[in-house]
């Protein structure tokens, strides 16, 4: 886990990228030249934005989303139309989103019968942007368990694979800040917001994660990383297992 300094230290290199990128020699000048820059403010934002991920990150999540959530609704849901809402929340380039997609489509044999949507945001545009094209090199492969690989298809290049269709089909990719304004209408079967919140202080964390009961319906799950335990009381969740939280019926 990295330091709040050496993070620090990080976007300060890549800040400097920036400024070098544009010929200012100070931040400074850079503030100014942000000042009332719609565009160079998204530029700013994508390049501070610490977008590290990988497909079947802390997977004991995956443990337990498959069978609990995901074959649970195949079974209850089968031989009718079952509605389920998802939301990776934080989704950076995308191995998160199509790590839930993947679960869904083993688990539940029939899934095109059904109504299952995702929503996959993230504050950083570039990053989306990536996680739309869905194709990455071929060894995040080895990341993947190998009865998952029938869902990644040959890229334009050997070096690449991509995503199928049918994962691909089931998201849809928002630019949202999570600390700002929340056009969304409806409530989730499942969050997953990972490795997201150890940017925010404490206050804006519990603000946050009281947001996301809220948008949790009764009995529905929100999944965090592994370094974001939540403290104190958080009226409407419970502890299921590790940093898996279910909102009360
Ligand atoms: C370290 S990545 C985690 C990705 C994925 N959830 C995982 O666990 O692998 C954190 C992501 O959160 C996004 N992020 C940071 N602050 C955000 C905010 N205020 N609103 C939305 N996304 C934010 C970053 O752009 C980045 O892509």
């Amino acid at each position: 886990m990295c330091s709040a300094k050496a993070s620090v230290t990080w976007s300060i290199s890549r800040l400097s990228r920036r400024l070098r990128a544009l010929n200012l020699s100070t931040f400074k000048a850079y503030r100014d030249h942000i000042a009332g820059n719609e565009r160079e403010v998204e530029n700013y934002i994508n390049s501070i934005s610490t977008n590290h991920t990988k497909f079947f990150r802390e997977s004991h999540h995956f443990d337990h989303f498959g069978p609990t959530v995901a074959r649970a609704f195949a079974r209850s849901a089968r031989g009718g139309t079952g509605r389920m809402r998802l939301w990776s929340a934080g989704c950076s380039s995308g191995e998160e989103p199509y790590t839930i997609a993947a679960v869904l489509k083993k688990e539940i044999p029939d899934i095109g019968q059904h109504d299952i949507r995702m929503l996959a945001t993230d504050i950083d545009t570039d990053i989306i942007a990536k996680a739309a094209r869905a194709e990455y090199p071929a060894t995040a492969l080895e990341e993947i368990p190998s009865e998952y690989h029938e869902y990644c298809e040959p890229g334009a290049s050997k070096s690449n694979v991509v995503v199928s269709e049918s994962l691909r089909n089931l998201i849809a990719y928002r630019q949202l800040n999570l600390l700002g304004p929340w056009p969304i209408k409806g409530q989730f079967d499942a969050i997953f917001c990972r490795n997201v919140m150890i940017y925010f202080d404490g206050p804006t964390k519990s603000k946050l994660v009281e947001r996301f009961t809220q948008q949790l319906r009764p009995g529905g799950w929100l999944y965090i990383g592994h370094s974001e335990s939540l403290i104190g009381s958080h009226p409407g969740l419970t502890l299921m297992g590790r940093t898996i939280y279910r909102r009360e019926a």
